[in-house]
């Protein structure tokens, strides 16, 4: 058996080929990833003997042909995946979510390769903070930025090669995932960043936001119940009940960090930013039988505090440079 794992040098493609090399040692591993900023070879260091890395664009359709040609399935993780570069520049987010999408489904369609496409639940918009109404399979597609829109796309993508084509492909929507090897742009590994270099916790806007928080470690476990026994053609949302504000976040890490609850900062909004998402993952609990193994948030979180703590070798070269981006934003 070898899997296609592309992205696999980005936050959850890397935890998800760790976990595949821990648990299922039989299976050959195949990494495609273009190695942009958000992905680092070294997050794969741990496990480089066990697993191919092949440097190359998922939208390079010969590339992809010959990956996909000795594969006996793929799991698609590759992706553009922040928000706020996509207001910065969208056409990246287009090329890769939507064009790299369509090369894998091309190639997944001539050579009768089992697909897995990651998604997030992003696509279905936002909800109010009081409704309580949660994202189910069937809630219409409303997304808000270039992000969101290009996965949304690109999900409907994969509907339509499995309805005319006949591909055998499942779809997942996942909630925000926290844990080790996550970009230090992304919410929670900046503010735990920042604070081991003594800099406060930068909240947008007031903070109300609702984000539903979920270990990478199982949402990979999901990723892998639906690639061994989900339904081809369904889609599986995946989510943890982690539902939590931001604001409660950053108190919480301060808390964790042995710091004053109330020392962080506000700053300016992102443009369109949604208000809350919130995932029933009913079918994949009762239809594959999966539950989450970290039901205690504040413990993932002070776990994840650590893993920063003691890997600052590998967050440290993308600090300043992020920092730099988030500078001319204003944010
Ligand atoms: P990430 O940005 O950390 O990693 C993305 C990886 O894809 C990087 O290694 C990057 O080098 C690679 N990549 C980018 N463009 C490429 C291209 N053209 N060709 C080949 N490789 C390319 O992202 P992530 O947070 O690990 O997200 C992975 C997937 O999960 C994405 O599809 C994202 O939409 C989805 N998702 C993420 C979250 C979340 O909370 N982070 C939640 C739900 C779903
Ligand atoms: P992010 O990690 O960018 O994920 P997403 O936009 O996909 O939800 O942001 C998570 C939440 O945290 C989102 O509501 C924006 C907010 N946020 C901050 O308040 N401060 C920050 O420094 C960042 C990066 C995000």
């Amino acid at each position: 058996m070898r899997i296609l794992v592309t992205g696999g040098a980005g936050f959850i493609g890397a935890n998800f080929v760790h976990l595949l090399v821990r648990e299922q040692p039989e299976v050959d591993v195949v990494v495609l990833d273009k190695l942009t900023y958000a992905g680092d070879r070294a997050s794969l260091a741990p496990v480089a003997e066990r697993v191919e890395l092949v440097v190359g664009d998922v939208a390079d359709a010969a590339l992809v042909d010959s990956l996909v040609a000795r594969s006996d399935a793929v799991v698609h993780f590759a992706a553009e995946s922040h928000n706020d570069n996509s207001l910065a520049d969208p056409s990246p987010f287009v090329q890769t979510n939507l064009v790299g999408t369509f090369t894998i489904l091309e190639a997944v369609r001539r050579h009768g390769v089992r697909l897995h496409h990651v998604s997030t639940d992003e696509v279905y918009g936002d909800l109010e903070l009081d409704d309580p109404a949660k994202f189910t399979p069937t809630t219409p597609y409303d997304p808000s930025s270039p992000y969101s829109a290009s996965k949304a796309g690109s999900d409907l993508l994969v509907r339509a090669w499995v309805r005319s084509f006949g591909i055998e492909a499942t779809i997942s929507n996942c909630s925000n995932n926290y844990g080790p090897y996550q970009h230090v742009e992304k919410f929670i590994p900046r503010q735990i960043t920042g604070l081991i270099d003594g800099v406060r916790p930068k909240l947008y806007g007031t903070g109300e936001n609702v984000r539903d928080w979920i270990h990478v470690e199982d949402h990979n476990r999901a990723v892998l119940d639906i690639l061994e026994r989900g339904r081809s053609g369904r889609t599986y949302l995946i989510g943890a009940d982690g539902e939590t504000s931001n604001l409660e976040v950053v108190r919480t890490l301060l808390e964790i960090m042995g710091r004053d609850p109330d020392d962080f900062e506000h700053v300016p909004d992102r443009p369109g930013h949604d208000l809350r998402y919130a995932i029933d993952a009913s079918l994949l609990r009762e239809e594959l039988g999966w539950r989450p193994r970290f039901t205690s948030f504040r413990d993932g979180l002070a776990d994840t505090v650590e893993w920063y703590r003691a890997n600052e070798a590998w967050w440290r070269p993308h600090k300043a440079a992020t920092e730099a981006r988030y500078a001319e934003l204003g944010r």
